[in-house]
């Protein structure tokens, strides 16, 4: 059974993970009026998997007898100068993402709620990989500093990366 400060602090999480697939999506639309095809459909994985997240913690909190909410998604932005400002805001919207999980892992080692940490470890490895994605593309990105024919490329490449697996059941 959760405790109720933990299960307010999951809910909240799902909100969050339900943002940050609608950010992404947000990303997406902007890349595909853009015709960057390629960072259009790795925005588009990149939201799918964030669906996935939310209902990995969707199926968590009822799995341990709670009842997860569906709360209002903020608006996200919608606009950006141009894909390196897209992707740096991609890469601080991780860290506070990143953020988030370590205050509930945090949450839940004080409340001394193994299964929720146990949970929460996988959440901790996936935003290394996360981080570590979007800081590899920023850093393809400065190395052409706005060169055409480079983003030509970083385009078609990020337009191979193949759907997300769902993670297994809570
Ligand atoms: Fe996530
Ligand atoms: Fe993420």
């Amino acid at each position: 059974m959760l405790k109720e400060r933990i299960q307010k602090a999951l809910n909240e999480q799902i909100q969050a993970e339900f943002y940050s697939g609608y950010l992404y999506l947000a990303m997406s639309a902007w890349s595909q009026a853009r015709n960057y095809e390629g960072f259009a459909h790795w925005m588009r994985m990149q939201a799918q998997e964030e669906l996935q997240h939310a209902m990995k913690f969707f199926d968590y909190v009822h799995a341990t007898g709670g009842q997860a909410l569906v709360r209002a998604i903020p608006q996200p932005d919608t606009e950006w100068a141009d894909p390196v400002a897209m992707f740096q805001a991609a890469l601080d919207h991780e860290r506070h993402m990143t953020q988030n999980i370590n205050n509930l892992a945090g949450l839940a080692i004080k409340e001394n709620d193994f299964a929720t940490n146990i949970t929460l470890q996988w959440f901790i490895s996936e935003q290394v990989e996360e981080e570590a994605a979007v800081e590899a593309i920023l850093g393809k990105l400065a190395m052409m500093g706005g060169n055409g024919p480079g983003l030509f490329m970083l385009d078609r490449e990020l337009a191979a990366r193949p759907a997300p697996t769902p993670p297994a059941a809570a």
